[in-house]
């Protein structure tokens, strides 16, 4: 008999969906369908354009991403509690279909194996990001094998915009426009309002 073998592939992942066998004139046919589905890890202290660019990339590649926010990220001190930082990055995904956030605690590899997660993504902006995202790629590979990350560039005017530079030019005089979306200019004159006052 002659055997025939289709395989349609969506995208470069993951989460199997289904899969069926098709007899028809003595050919035999399968069709095994991938669903994609990717997790953006991150602190998020505060989210920014250059984020949400990054992750409109991300949504256009996969069925579905999902935000991960870091409840507690050793070694930084963050400006923003994490319920914030959720809302925050909650109130700029409305305008993707397929883009859903969470915090999450403990290792990333745990986290995405209780997801299903095969795959993260990670912006990469100048070459000075590279080392410190080979060796959480590496860390994160060594401890889970199946798990890939990928990088997306975001738009070269987001290049030089971190958390860190955004919180340091609010406080020297909010002229953070257009780096960062409406709700979290907000929220840093807040957060600058409640630090002068106590
Ligand atoms: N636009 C603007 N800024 C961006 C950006 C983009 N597209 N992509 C990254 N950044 C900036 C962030 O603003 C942040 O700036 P800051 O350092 O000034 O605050 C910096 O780059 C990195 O932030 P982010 O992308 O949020 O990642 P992170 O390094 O804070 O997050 C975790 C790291 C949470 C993914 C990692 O620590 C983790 O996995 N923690 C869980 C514990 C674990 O598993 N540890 C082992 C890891 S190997």
């Amino acid at each position: 008999m002659k055997k025939l073998q289709l395989t349609l592939v969506f995208a470069t992942s993951t989460t199997s969906l289904g899969c069926g066998h098709v007899f028809a004139n003595g050919y035999y046919c399968f069709f095994s369908i991938l669903m994609s589905f990717a997790i953006y890890p991150g602190t998020f202290d505060p989210v920014t354009n250059g984020h949400l660019d990054v992750l409109e990339r991300a949504s256009r590649i996969f069925d579905h991403v999902l935000v991960a926010i870091s409840v507690d990220n050793s070694g930084k001190k963050n400006a923003f509690d994490c319920e914030t930082r959720v809302k925050l990055v909650e109130e700029n995904i409305g305008q993707f279909k397929n883009v859903s956030a969470e915090p999450f605690n403990g290792l990333l590899v745990d986290y995405a194996k209780s997801k299903g997660a095969k795959i993260l993504v990670r912006g990469l902006r100048a070459v000075s990001d590279f080392e410190y995202e080979f060796q959480m790629a590496q860390m994160n590979r060594h401890l889970d094998a199946e798990l890939e990350t990928i990088f997306l560039m975001p738009n070269e005017k987001y290049f030089y915009t971190s958390s860190s530079l955004i919180k340091q030019v609010h406080l020297f005089g909010g002229r953070e426009s257009g780096l960062v979306p409406e709700n979290v200019s907000s929220a840093l004159k807040k957060l600058a309002a409640e630090k002068s006052a106590s």
